[in-house]
């Protein structure tokens, strides 16, 4: 049996992956968490973990240096603990630095201290997003591509330029401290639980308001929507089958407008009215889908869920959870949908 942390277990991704490590049997799984994004408190899945996976859960603002007195050594390392959003990075840049720069460098000096056999960062498509819009660049896009920062002044790449800071920070400690690193890159993960912020809850939660006519914002721009099983699959093959100092683009393949995701979900939501396309925010990327050939050769990684699927299961589950939470009036999945998405 080895020993598993999850740090910012209790968000979307990682609770996934700490079910599905629990469930597999080969690992005691503790996650690390200030359950920000849940409203300060654990939720019912956290609280599923511990029951019925015999999850161990640590709370704690990991901002703070002293949060990590706790923890002892671990063999496998995954390291989520981030602000996410547009909506935190366009209105609080200066704390997305501060927060996400902080949980980055203390983890990276824990590990400096403790040490660990793997550890692997979670990073994201916007750190090339300005290459795709500055120099349009392949997309498919690979992991060769270079990083840009379009404009260092808007809020919009302080979240871009924390991830780059992750991933040279644990290549980099990794290699001149004797433990692998990888690095994931995400591509738009969707499912079930991934909060309000996003564009198919919030389509979601906008067709359970008769909005009409529906505006499609950002029609004409592309995405790869990656479902949760896929990226979870993909998140531990890369721990566990990656090479060390290596960057891994995980994703799906099928490329859709954003015109049909909003039809799609208008469908599953019985929408019977009038379409009518909008613009969408600014510095949004035009288009998006990872070339995840890589990931393929290197740790056998394959998306299985067809996106219609996902969104199907991903929206039944919306269309629940906003049935028995009319109102949103609690402060859960990081409080009630704001600004635009989709
Ligand atoms: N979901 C996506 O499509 C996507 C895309 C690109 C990158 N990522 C990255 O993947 C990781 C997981 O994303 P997610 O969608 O599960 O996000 P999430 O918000 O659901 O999970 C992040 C977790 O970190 C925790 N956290 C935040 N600040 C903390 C602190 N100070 N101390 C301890 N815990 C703290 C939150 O409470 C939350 O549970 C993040 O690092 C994110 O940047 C996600």
């Amino acid at each position: 049996m080895k020993d598993v942390l999850i740090l910012g277990g209790a968000g979307f991704i990682g609770s996934n992956i700490a079910r599905t490590l629990s469930m597999r049997g080969d690992a005691r799984v503790t996650i690390a968490d200030n359950f920000r994004r849940t409203g300060g408190r654990p939720d019912e899945v956290v609280a599923s973990l511990q029951a019925d996976h015999g999850v161990k859960v640590i709370s704690g603002d990991f901002t703070a240096a002293a949060a990590y007195d706790t923890l002892p050594r671990f063999d496998d390392v995954y390291m989520l603990a981030s602000v996410v959003g547009v909506d935190y990075v366009n209105s609080m840049p200066d704390q997305i630095i501060r927060m996400n720069t902080a949980l980055i460098l203390n983890t990276l000096e824990w590990l400096r201290d403790k040490g660990c056999a793997r550890a692997l960062f979670t990073s994201t498509s916007e750190c090339y997003a300005g290459t795709v819009e500055s120099f349009h660049c392949e997309v498919p896009t690979p992991e060769t591509v270079p990083l840009t920062v379009s404009d260092v002044s808007h809020p919009r790449f302080t979240y871009a330029i924390t991830k780059m800071l992750g991933e040279s920070g644990f290549i980099h400690y990794g290699a001149r401290l004797g433990f692998d690193s990888v690095i994931v890159r995400y591509h738009n993960v969707y499912g079930p639980r991934m909060g309000f912020k996003h564009v198919i809850p919030h389509l979601a939660q906008r067709f359970a308001n008769s909005e009409s006519p529906f505006k499609i914002y950002g029609h004409d721009q592309t995405r790869a929507f990656n479902y949760i099983d896929d990226a979870v699959a993909g998140t531990i093959a890369a721990l566990e089958k990656g090479r060390s100092g290596e960057i891994y683009h995980i994703g799906d393949t099928d490329e859709i407008t954003i015109e049909t995701l909003v039809r799609h979900v208008g469908d599953l939501f019985g929408y019977r009215g009038e379409y009518e396309n909008a613009p969408t925010y600014p510095g949004s990327v035009s288009r998006r889908c990872p070339d995840i050939s890589k990931a393929r050769e290197q740790i056998g990684y394959t998306p299985n869920t067809e996106w219609r699927d996902g969104v199907e299961r991903t929206i039944t589950w919306y269309r629940e959870y906003l049935a028995r939470n009319p109102a949103l009036t609690e402060s859960f999945y990081d409080n009630a949908p704001k600004g635009r998405r989709g």
